[in-house]
C-alpha cells in the first residue's frame, strides 16, 4: 500500500524578528498509510505542530518534502482538515455557520448544506444548528469544530491536541467518539497528544519525537483491539506498551525540563 502522508528527511528552521533561529524539526521521516490511526507524542516544543502546520501546507520545509498521494504538498487544500486544542470557531458565527465555513470560502454553501447536517448529527449536535459558540459547554465546542473538519469531507484529518482543553471525563467520552468517527468514515488520521495513555488507547501506531529538534525516535504499533474497552485498557499489554513509550521518551522529557533549570 502507497503512504498516504509521506515526510521526507524535513527540517524547518525559524528565524525570529530579532534574527535568532531556531531548529523545531531536523531530518524527520515518516509514513503513514490510509486509514491508519497516528499518534505523535512528544516533549514540549520538539516541534509537534510546526509537522502539522507542515502536513496541512501552511508552513514550508527548508529541506526535505512533505507529500500526500504522492503530490508534494504546497499549501493547504480540502483534503486535509485540521483541528486545533483552542477549537478554532468564529465567535459571531453560530455552529452551522462554522461548520460550513470551508465550503463557504470555496463558494460551495449549497453542495455542503446536508453534509453539514449530517456531520452535526454524526458528533451529536444536531439541534444546535442556531447557537453561538458561547452558548456551548468545551466538549460541545469541540464537537463543532470536529464537525467543521468533517465536512469539508477531508482524507486526512490532522489534530493538534484537540482534548487538551476539555474536562477528564469529557475527554473519555470524546475519546470514543472518535474513534467511532474515525472507524465510521475510514479517515487517516494524525493525532498530536502529550498523554501516553491517550495515545496508546486511541491508535494503531504511536510515533515518538525527541526533545527539540525534533525527529521521530520509535514508532511502535498497537497491537490491540478495538473497541479499547476496559478490559484492553487493564491488560497487561497495554501496559507493557506504556511503559515502553515511557522508556524512550522520558530522556527527550528531561532535556527539555533540564534545559530550562539551569
Ligand atoms: N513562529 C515561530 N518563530 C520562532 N520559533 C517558533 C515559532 N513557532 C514555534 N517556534 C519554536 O519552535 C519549536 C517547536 O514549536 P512547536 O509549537 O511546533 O512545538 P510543540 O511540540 O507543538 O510544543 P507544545 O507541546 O508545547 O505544543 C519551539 O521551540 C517553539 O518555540
Ligand atoms: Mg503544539
Amino acid at each position: 500500500m502507497e503512504p498516504n502522508i509521506q515526510l521526507k528527511d524535513i527540517s524547518l528552521v525559524y528565524m525570529t524578528r530579532n534574527g535568532e533561529r531556531v531548529d523545531a524539526i531536523t531530518n524527520l521521516s515518516a509514513d503513514i498509510y490510509p486509514g491508519e490511526f497516528v499518534s505523535i507524542v512528544g516533549p514540549s516544543g520538539c516541534g509537534k505542530s510546526t509537522l502539522i502546520q507542515l502536513i496541512d501546507g501552511l508552513l514550508k520545509p527548508t529541506t526535505g518534502t512533505v507529500t500526500v498521494n504522492n503530490r508534494r504538498v504546497t499549501g493547504p487544500s480540502p483534503d486535509r482538515a485540521v483541528v486545533f486544542q483552542d477549537f478554532a470557531l468564529m465567535p459571531w458565527r453560530d455552529v452551522n455557520r462554522n461548520v460550513l465555513l470551508g465550503p463557504e470560502l470555496r463558494g460551495k454553501t449549497g453542495a455542503f448544506r446536508q453534509k453539514a447536517l449530517d456531520t452535526l448529527r454524526m458528533v451529536g449536535l444536531r439541534g444546535f444548528e442556531r447557537k453561538f459558540p458561547y452558548q456551548l459547554s468545551g466538549g460541545m465546542k469541540q464537537r463543532a469544530a470536529i464537525a467543521r473538519a468533517l465536512t469539508n469531507e477531508p482524507e486526512i484529518l490532522l489534530m493538534d491536541e484537540p482534548f487538551a482543553a476539555v474536562d477528564a471525563q469529557m475527554r473519555e467520552i470524546m475519546q470514543e467518539e472518535l474513534i467511532r468517527i474515525w472507524q465510521a468514515t475510514g479517515k487517516t488520521v494524525l493525532f498530536i497528544t502529550h498523554s501516553i495513555d491517550e495515545a496508546i488507547y486511541m491508535s494503531t501506531r504511536v510515533l515518538l519525537m525527541s526533545a527539540r529538534p525534533g525527529r521521530i525516535i520509535e514508532e511502535l504499533k498497537i497491537d490491540l483491539p478495538y473497541p479499547r474497552t476496559l478490559e484492553v485498557k487493564n491488560s497487561p499489554r497495554y501496559f507493557e506498551y506504556r511503559s515502553h513509550v515511557w522508556d524512550h521518551l522520558k530522556n527527550e522529557v528531561h532535556k527539555v525540563y533540564d534545559t530550562q533549570a539551569s
